[in-house]
């Protein structure tokens, strides 16, 4: 979840926490940190966020910047995505912002399929205000509109602390219509999906997003417009 790092600059620096210790794991920073701001520890609540410094980096975009100068700020900070790939935030939101159409979309992949992995869960738990946050700045340096926040149905806990989170933003003005007095506008859906490992896959994401299923490939055969489907295959023996 790229957007995850966005409003606190300090975390790059190097003088941070090297270990942390959450619950009986160990999360080492490396090269690819993550998890790296202390406000990590607090609890969900807006007031938490806010008084870690959370929000100040909206309030600083929407006072002070255009989308183009937050492109420019991501590329210059060199924030890579943390869903696997480590793919340039900027080039994504940049390419985005210079797509010559009428609407843009912001979604967030909160789905975290991998065994073993927790980053996101953590973030959702301890830090949504953070994800929201990404999010705005994220919609506001490509006009976007609109923003899916995409999290598995297999995780009730998380869908409740992202549905609160978001009803604190909006109550605050810090999300929906006139963000902070300001003539910026965007909303959030909380998007409860597939728990299946491929949902987390972005186009397969997407597909959910607009009401498809997840693929199955157990269930559709190779060359399927020549063999048919493998059910078809079965009754045929
Ligand atoms: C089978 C499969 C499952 C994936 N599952 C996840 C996932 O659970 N969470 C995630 O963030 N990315 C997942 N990805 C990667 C996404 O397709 C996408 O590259 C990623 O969300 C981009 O994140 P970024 O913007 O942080 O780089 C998966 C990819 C594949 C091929």
């Amino acid at each position: 979840m790229a957007i995850s790092a966005l409003t606190f600059p300090g975390s790059h620096n190097a003088s941070n926490l090297k270990v942390f210790i959450l619950m009986n794991m160990t999360i080492m920073e490396g090269p690819d940190r993550v998890l790296t701001h202390p406000a990590i520890f607090g609890d969900p609540s807006l007031s938490s966020y806010e008084r870690g410094g959370g929000y100040k980096g909206l309030r600083r975009v929407l006072s002070a910047l255009s989308p183009a100068d937050v492109i420019a700020e991501i590329k210059d900070s060199g924030l890579r995505g943390r869903g696997g790939s480590g793919f340039p935030t900027a080039l994504k939101w940049e390419k985005v912002a210079n797509h010559r159409v009428p609407v843009r979309y912001v979604v967030a992949n909160g789905s975290e399929g991998e065994p073993g992995s927790h980053k996101d869960h953590y973030l959702i738990s301890r830090s949504p205000h953070q994800i929201l946050e990404g999010m705005i700045i994220a919609c506001f340096a490509v006009s976007a509109k609109s923003a899916h926040l995409f999290i598995k149905e297999s995780f009730p806990e998380g869908v409740k602390i992202l549905k609160k989170a978001r009803e604190e933003a909006l109550a605050a003005g810090l999300l929906g219509n006139n963000i902070l007095g300001t003539p910026f506008s965007v909303d959030i859906e909380i998007f409860v999906g597939p728990a299946a490992y491929i949902a987390g896959e972005e186009t397969a994401l997407l597909e959910a997003l607009e009401g498809r299923p997840p693929p199955a490939p157990a269930e559709t055969s190779l060359l399927p417009d020549r063999n048919g489907p493998v059910s078809q295959a079965n009754r045929r023996q």
